[in-house]
């Protein structure tokens, strides 16, 4: 039985998306392969509201996170870490050999604009990484009040992970002065995981070139080369990328600013629901992610039995990610999940809950 997908990631996928991915193969050097490249970057350049270039990597997130260190710390980074992928980002960015800080925050605490300011005007810093929103602990940093912070320190590049927000709410590039904005497919975009898209700013592309040691598969001169010519610097996710042009055929049909508007739908009813029921949120308003929301069992239900008779009913369920497991669980509202289907699992939790 198909478990529907209510955990953070990989979500649930449309049928037409999957049909989408059974396209005849192409060649990547084929002219055919040319036009789906230049039309789905182009279509990505919409949403993320960028004039800058966009490459698609095949691989998670992580492939790009990495690679996005390696190719842009020059001297030093700094890791704003508040769960955790952020907490991982900044063992990556060591393990890849650089010289990097971590401003740690406690679990459920968001990035705020004043940790951003102290750390970079000590000016040891060239670059940062930041996650927008910390789909481990359902925290949503204020990106905004960030960037204008970071737009004061014109020589450090922000390194910034979109993975559970992008589309589900604006995140507009260009405007905010993100050089380079970085997401997997899996979650908000709501396709099969496998894909990494991100965009570079002119001046993160100036400053791979003075950086050593940034490899081959992820080499962003790689990605700016080959994507001059509407491609890819190795074989491409092909079926994948059929999805995302499916995926931004629907996005558009149904319009951005109603995707945005369904998605604070989606995340009112979970809150309401919460609230309701007499559970806690793990995370102060106004740092609610809009695309998850991290729950605290302060009912002490037991969560495994509880994932047990959702798993039973053909629901997948996520009782809390890592130290937080038991303490929270999260329930997903992202992607192309619709009000009806969230509210059913809702009340199929209602059900359950007396059991557990
Ligand atoms: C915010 C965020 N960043 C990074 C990742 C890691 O992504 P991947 O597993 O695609 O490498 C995830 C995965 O859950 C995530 O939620």
């Amino acid at each position: 039985m198909h478990k529907k997908l209510f955990i953070p990631g990989p979500v649930e996928i449309d049928p037409e998306i999957l049909q989408a991915m059974a396209t005849p193969m192409i060649g990547h050097r084929m002219p055919e392969y040319a036009r789906l490249h230049g039309s789905v970057t182009s279509g990505l350049k919409q949403v993320m509201a960028t004039d800058n270039r966009v490459f698609l990597a095949t691989s998670s997130a992580f492939g790009v996170m990495e690679g996005a260190v390696r190719n842009l710390v020059q001297g030093r980074c700094v890791n704003f870490c508040n769960g955790a992928f952020s907490d991982k980002w900044h063992d990556v960015t060591r393990r890849c050999g650089k010289e990097a800080d971590a401003v740690k925050v406690p679990w459920g605490q968001p990035i705020t604009p004043e940790m951003v300011e102290q750390a970079l005007a000590t000016g040891r810093y060239d670059s940062f990484t930041l996650i927008h929103n910390e789909t481990s602990t359902g925290v949503m940093s204020p990106l905004r009040e960030i960037m204008a912070v970071a737009e004061r320190y014109p020589d450090v590049i922000s390194i910034v992970d979109t993975v559970s927000s992008m589309s589900a709410l604006p995140v507009p590039v260009d405007e905010l002065g993100i050089d380079v904005c970085i997401f997997g497919v899996q979650k908000a975009f709501a396709l099969p995981p496998g894909l990494a898209v991100f965009s570079a700013s002119e001046r993160s592309l100036e400053r791979a070139k003075c950086v050593e040691g940034r490899g081959y598969y992820f080499d962003f001169l790689e990605f700016a080369a080959n994507d001059d010519k509407d491609n890819t610097p190795s074989t491409p996710c092909i079926s994948l990328i059929y999805a995302l042009a499916k995926q931004l055929e629907r996005i558009f049909a149904e319009g951005l600013e109603q995707r945005w508007c369904r998605h604070r739908e989606l995340a009112a009813s979970v809150r309401g629901w919460v609230q309701e029921r007499g559970f806690d949120f793990f995370v102060a308003e106004p740092y609610r992610s809009l695309t998850l929301t991290c729950v605290a069992n302060n009912r002490g239900i037991d969560l495994k039995k509880l994932k047990g008779a959702l798993g039973e009913r053909g629901y997948a369920f996520d009782d809390g990610y890592g130290k937080l497991k038991g303490e929270t669980f999260r329930i997903a509202h992202m992607g192309d999940l619709q009000l009806d289907d969230l509210n059913k699992f809702m009340s199929v939790i209602d059900e359950l809950l007396p059991g557990v």
